[in-house]
């Protein structure tokens, strides 16, 4: 894209924004200039100054800098770093403390003095806080300020623990965490009651001091507070936005984080665009959506008033447009996801054959599928195809303890009730080691198998109420999760090789997954790229050619409309065959999906979201139904 045509896109941007496929492709821009400047003042002898943060959006890069470290011998001799935060409470070798973090994630595999890395004390006592938050500030101004801050941000428009209200003056600080912000970080202390509730920070302004700014982000979870930082006003309710006042500061986003900024989301009210049909397509549902009407009774006006009439000159009229849009979304919609046997399927998502076909649902944990899919997994099934739902992860981690120990205590009880030694054993050896690891201690490999254990109960469970057979259920436990914590997963060629394993054995004719757009550390995300290293080993395989890959967005949230290919109504009892689906993960009632989305109850969040994508359909002036369950076609080798 020329200059003239990017500035014209990003016209309504107020920070630098570089938008990259992939999150390591961003990292790979910012890990450039950390060395770049490490090693110029590496050579003149001099120090250079970081800012750093924690949380996942830095793994990666902090991951490359080791890398450059180790193979490249990028030296951190002379740096000095200053993380932004630190939970106020938690001691540094606390396994949540932002002091652990960066000890496993950096400062542990490269060569820096172990003096020159700062984190907020999150134990100094209540009445030296604001003496201690002074020194820190002291202590950053001794060392000649920062030159390069790392930042993440959060959903509530937080950078550092800046949370809504904090203004561009402020400084290192003890304060209040959002709720948003606790109910985010629940999974890592197994249960939002267990984060903590107070933070040290460095301020705003300690942030606009620093030469440099870079800003990570992945995600589509970030792209609507990113939006509003990039886009919007200065304000304190998005904290990220005062990074507008900074006169070096570049954001460092992924394509799914990128996807509300108007260049992306609305690209023809900035500029000209190419009007290919996906275009047209996303811009006439926007459209009807702005307007509030059904696609059919859009008119020239409309077109017009809207920042559309080069569309309406190209294509003729509304009515043309409509039409198309109209026939196009209509075929998305179908009752057989797995394709109709012995029907004309030249406007069918599906192919009609091969008849019946092996259906693949991938799940990353346990919930994921009946939660996304209950409703199609059920008619597959019904339909007479093959369908085998593989379990990638064990979601052992989800499993509160006061779902564990009662799982003990009935083994135990078990165990005495029909005198077996070997089960009492067992029994009192899970209880010890539940009682030593106390509330945030991390499982021992007999508690992880035992909460892996409850999970697989309850996702058989939940099949059940789909109509699958326990035969039709796979459990792959990959490693990754098995060796790892959340933010802290990494694959490797033993998570490939199982993928590869369950793959070539089933050889499916049609995949349903998810993954794609998410934060590249979560378990779905690590979970796709799985899968697609797994596919390049199949390449040659001639199932591989005749199979369609079919997305679900995930538990949090829907496609929109112009990224849906297959639309599946279910009606109002299929929804409640679903819903009880859903309550057979007992241990899974506290936890998210809620967690990516605010819901009164998490429970009823996947019937909400399908009766949400019904109600657009019957919006747009398509049938009227009780819910959908849509889906997005995905082209591995494309
Ligand atoms: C962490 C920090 C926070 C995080 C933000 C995003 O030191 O300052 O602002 O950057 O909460 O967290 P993740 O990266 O986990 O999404």
């Amino acid at each position: 894209m020329s200059e003239s045509a990017l500035s014209e896109l990003t016209q309504r941007e107020q920070i630098a924004t570089r938008i990259y496929p992939s999150a390591d492709e961003a990292c790979a821009y910012v890990a450039d200039a950390i060395s770049q400047l490490i090693q110029q003042r590496n050579e003149a002898g001099k120090p250079t100054v970081l800012g750093l943060a924690t949380g996942s959006t830095p793994v990666r890069l902090y991951r490359e800098l080791i890398r450059r470290h180790q193979e490249e011998g990028l030296s951190f001799e002379r740096v000095i770093t200053f993380n932004l935060d630190e939970y106020y409470g938690l001691s540094g070798d606390h396994p949540e403390s932002y002091r652990r973090f960066m000890q496993d994630q950096l400062f542990d595999h490269i060569d820096i003095k172990p003096e020159n890395t700062h984190v907020p004390d999150g134990l100094a006592p209540r009445t030296d806080v604001f003496a201690s938050c002074h020194q820190y500030e002291q202590a950053i101004l001794d060392a000649g300020g920062i030159d390069i801050q790392i930042l993440g941000i959060g959903r509530t428009g937080h950078i550092g623990f800046n949370e809504p209200g904090s203004g561009p003056e402020s400084r290192t600080r003890l304060v209040t965490l959002d709720s948003l912000t606790r109910r985010d970080a629940a999974r890592d202390f197994l249960g939002e009651e267990n984060v903590p509730r107070h933070a040290i920070t460095m301020g705003v302004g300690t942030i606009l001091d620093a030469r440099k700014v870079f800003l990570l982000a992945w995600g589509e979870s970030k792209a609507p507070v990113l939006a509003e930082s990039v886009e919007g006003p200065q304000t304190e309710s998005i904290p990220a936005s005062f990074l507008q006042l900074h006169k070096n500061c570049t954001f460092c986003i992924d394509k799914a984080a990128a996807s509300r900024l108007t260049r992306e989301r609305h690209p023809w009210l900035v500029g000209p665009v190419e009007w290919d049909s996906a275009m047209i397509r996303k811009s006439v549902l926007w459209l009807a959506r702005k307007t509030d009407k059904a696609l059919l009774k859009l008119t020239d006006e409309d077109y017009t008033e809207n920042g559309m009439a080069d569309l309406l000159t190209e294509k003729g009229s509304a009515y043309n447009l409509n039409i198309d849009i109209f026939n196009v979304t209509q075929h998305t919609i179908t009752g057989w996801p797995g394709g109709k046997p012995n029907a004309d399927d030249s406007n069918r998502p599906e192919r009609a054959s091969p008849f019946p076909k092996r259906s693949l649902v991938l799940s990353p944990e346990p919930t994921d599928d009946v939660f996304c899919l209950g409703g199609v997994i059920h008619r597959l099934a019904n339909q007479g195809h093959d369908v085998t739902v593989a379990y990638m992860t064990s979601g052992n981690l989800a499993v509160p303890d006061p779902d564990a120990r009662r799982a003990i205590e009935l083994i135990n009880e078990m165990g005495e009730s029909i005198q077996d030694d070997t089960e009492v054993k067992h029994a009192r050896l899970l209880e010890q080691q539940l009682n030593e690891k106390g509330l945030l201690g991390e499982d021992t490999p007999e508690l992880r198998q035992l909460k892996g254990l409850i999970r697989r109960g309850e996702a058989r469970s939940s099949a059940r109420q789909l109509e699958l057979a326990p035969e039709q259920l796979r459990f792959l436990d990959l490693p990754f999760y098995e060796n790892g914590r959340y933010r802290r997963f990494k694959t490797d060629e033993a998570d490939v090789a199982a993928m590869v394993k369950l793959l070539e054995e089933i050889q499916p004719h049609q995949i349903f997954t998810t993954g794609l757009g998410q934060d590249p550390l979560s378990s779905p995300a690590l979970c796709f790229d799985v899968l697609l290293s797994a596919l390049k080993k199949c390449k040659d395989s001639a199932w591989l050619k005749d199979c369609l890959f079919w997305l679900y967005r995930g538990p949090g949230a829907e496609w929109e409309m112009h990224e849906i290919d297959m639309a599946v109504p279910l009606s109002p009892d299929e929804l409640e065959f679903k819903i009880k689906g859903i309550y057979q993960h007992q241990t899974q009632r506290s936890q998210s999906p809620s967690a990516s989305r605010q819901s009164e109850n998490s429970w009823n969040l996947a019937s909400e979201l399908n009766r949400t994508t019904a109600n657009y359909y019957d919006q747009l002036g398509l049938s009227e139904y009780e819910a959908i369950e849509c889906f997005k076609r995905f082209e591995p080798h494309a």
